[in-house]
């Protein structure tokens, strides 16, 4: 049988940097040269220019207990420190975010308010009892006080698990119980859509299944009715009103624990990945200031934007609330230079229409970003033609929770640019593409992308599991990080990302990325998005199934639908002909975009499905039941 990925689709396009770009360019290829020259040097310099240390590292790697690798491990510094205190004596004025929540209120909160903010939450903590070490729940909408709890947990040395606001009870519980959570900060609602999440009702229900929290700290945004029980629930605004503004940061080593950022989703059960100080805040300051992002969680909305004393905006709410010009209009009142997304948004943007960003000045932005899932060719170019109006860099970076910073990304002003590709490792990273015996494959062929080098922000476990950390991460060849994606190199040498490996398709023994066929099928003009899966098929082993969703008001027929399995053909190859194709008016997809491949696979295999109560949009899952098993095969 054929091991390798096959290399299906052929991109020309290819982008040079402009001269505005090449001359504002923050990083430069002198990175790459010291990089190549000596790695581990590279990373040091990194760590001792961007931290503000208590005590300088002199170890950089200490690999003696591979795969559990540590990094500058006898440092000392204090996170929220960094991102804080050292910046208020020149720069308190500056403004760290422009908040704006859904229902249309703002805040400007500068370092200074910030830092003061996180002071006085870090003394509430400490009087309810939360000392070095303890794990802290935190599920919040987008406001404020999210980042106020990371950075004063940082500030303590309490490890914070973020718990995303969208997740129900049980989800919220499950994570409680394996961190053992001792607090939870919560709010009593979060805004969506003009509508109530009713996080701190959740709250609730989850301690209903567990044992560990002492203390519910409670913001008020929503102002509905909450239980609140005595000596248990705290109103956040009460706790933190007579604290002191001075909080002593706790010295903390390079490798005690930061944070826990569950994964979830696509994978059975959540793995808690683990971060630490310094080498995590090395990595994001890094790729932060390579200006490669912008607003993915921790590492691009709150390490490393605060660190390097940037100023970010951030919006609560969705971002067709109340109508689908909102993000535009954010960015032409904020004036936003860098813009960074999924690529599942930007499909969205697609079958929302051009109307919406036009309507709005863009011309602040320099800068986009893409992070999530392989970004096809078309949504690639329809942001770079109607968000970038053709002048920004686009930046389509490769990452995962474990590896807690971006990885495979072109550098803006620097790389030229291929639409849908994400270029190639950034300096410092060892990223290669390998076949099934862990050797490197050639360029225009397919593989598993792995790392051959430990880099400083990488994950150093799965809490409490340190098996499953080597099973799943560092089982499949002696030595190397094994991500779990599938990629190819061009003839070029630029990386392509093809989705995640038990996704890959074995179509007659050709081993098929789900991520080609469907960046053919959104080439097609009448196709906003699409989802592709092989199922199991007596004659050639899997077949392709594809479900798209359509642009505008288009509802699809039997035309449109043999015209989509010719298109896919003539693009890339009859081998890739899908079998059969449903079209949808929506996509089963996990609370961060990512599209539910494995449950398309058990809908099309005719399985009974399991919990679907995590996905953005459950009510889906029976309209499509019901096309999938009324649809004709070829
Ligand atoms: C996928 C998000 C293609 C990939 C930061 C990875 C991507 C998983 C890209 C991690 C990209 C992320 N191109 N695929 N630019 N970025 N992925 O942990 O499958 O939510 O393994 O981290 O998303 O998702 P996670």
């Amino acid at each position: 049988m054929n091991e390798k990925i096959e290399n299906l689709l052929n991109e020309d396009r290819l982008f040079e940097p402009s001269e505005e770009l090449k001359n504002n360019a923050n990083a430069t290829s002198a990175w790459f040269k010291d990089a190549e020259k000596d790695r581990l040097e590279y990373w040091k310099q990194q760590a001792l220019n961007r931290i503000t240390w208590f005590k300088e590292p002199t170890e950089v790697l200490d690999d003696s207990n591979a795969p559990f690798f540590k990094w500058f491990s006898d440092g000392e510094l204090n996170l929220s420190y960094n991102c804080l205190d050292r910046h208020l004596e020149t720069d308190g004025d500056r403004v760290a975010y422009y908040w704006e929540g859904e229902p249309g209120d703002t805040q400007e909160i500068t370092y200074r308010d910030l830092y003061e903010r996180v002071c006085k939450l870090s003394n509430a903590l400490k009087s309810l009892g939360v000392q070095k070490g303890d794990r802290i729940a935190i599920y919040l909408g987008m406001t404020p006080e999210i980042v106020v709890s990371m950075l004063a947990c940082a500030r303590i040395g309490a490890v914070h698990s973020v718990v995303f606001g969208g997740f129900s009870a049980e989800a919220l519980a499950d994570r409680i119980n394996d961190a053992e959570a001792k607090v939870v900060i919560t709010a009593d609602g979060a805004w969506r859509r003009g509508e109530i999440v009713p996080l701190k009702e959740n709250v609730d229900n989850s301690l209903e299944l567990t044992e560990f929290i002492e203390s519910v700290v409670v913001v008020k945004r929503t102002e509905q009715e909450v239980n609140m029980k005595d000596g248990r629930d705290y109103w956040y605004e009460e706790i933190v009103e007579e604290q002191s503004a001075e909080c002593e940061p706790e010295v903390m080593n390079a490798e005690d624990l930061l944070y826990i950022l569950y994964t979830s989703g696509t994978t059975a059960k959540p793995k808690g990945i683990v971060h630490t100080q310094a080498g995590y805040l090395t990595g994001v300051t890094t790729t932060h200031s390579a200006d490669c992002g912008w607003v993915t969680g921790h590492s691009y909305i709150v390490y490393g934007p605060l660190a390097n004393k940037t100023t970010s905006v951030m919006y609560e709410g969705a971002p067709n609330a109340p109508d689908e010009k909102r993000l535009w209009s954010l960015v032409e009142k904020y004036k936003v230079n860098i813009f960074y997304t999924a690529p599942t948004a930007i499909r969205a943007f697609m079958k929302w229409g051009v109307e919406h960003p036009k309507a709005h000045d863009l011309s602040s932005l320099r800068l986009l970003g893409s992070v999530g899932e392989p970004i096809n060719p078309e949504a690639w170019m329809w942001y770079h033609e109607n968000i970038g109006n053709e002048q920004c860099a686009i930046v389509d970076t490769w990452w995962q929770t474990e590896t807690g910073s971006i990885m495979i990304s072109p550098l803006p002003g620097i790389t030229s640019t291929k639409p849908g590709s994400a270029c190639g490792p950034l300096p410092g990273i060892d990223s290669v593409i390998i076949d099934e015996k862990g050797n490197e494959v050639g360029k225009g062929e397919g593989g598993y992308l792995a790392i051959k080098s430990p880099w400083p922000s990488m994950l150093r476990t799965v809490y409490g599991d340190d098996k499953r950390y080597i099973d799943t991460y560092w089982s499949q060849h002696e030595g190397l990080y094994f991500a779990g994606d599938g990629a190819k190199y061009d003839d070029d040498g630029y990386v392509w990302l093809l989705g995640r490996v038990d996704d890959v398709m074995n179509i007659s023994g050709h081993r098929i990325s789900t991520a080609e066929v469907e960046s053919a099928l959104v080439a097609h003009e009448s196709v906003a998005e699409a989802a592709v899966i092989g199922r199991s098929d007596e004659i050639s082993g899997e077949a392709i199934a594809a479900f798209v969703t359509l642009i505008g008001t288009d509802v699809g027929d039997e035309n449109l639908i043999s015209e989509l399995r010719q298109h896919v053909s003539d693009k890339i190859g009859p081998i890739a002909k899908p079998k059969s194709i449903v079209i949808t008016a929506d996509l089963p997809k996990t609370r961060s975009g990512k599209i539910m491949r494995r449950l398309l696979k058990d809908i099309s295999e005719e399985r009974k499905l399991g919990d679907v109560t995590t996905l953005a949009n459950a009510d889906i899952v029976s309209e499509l039941q019901t096309r999938a098993s009324d649809s004709d095969d070829e």
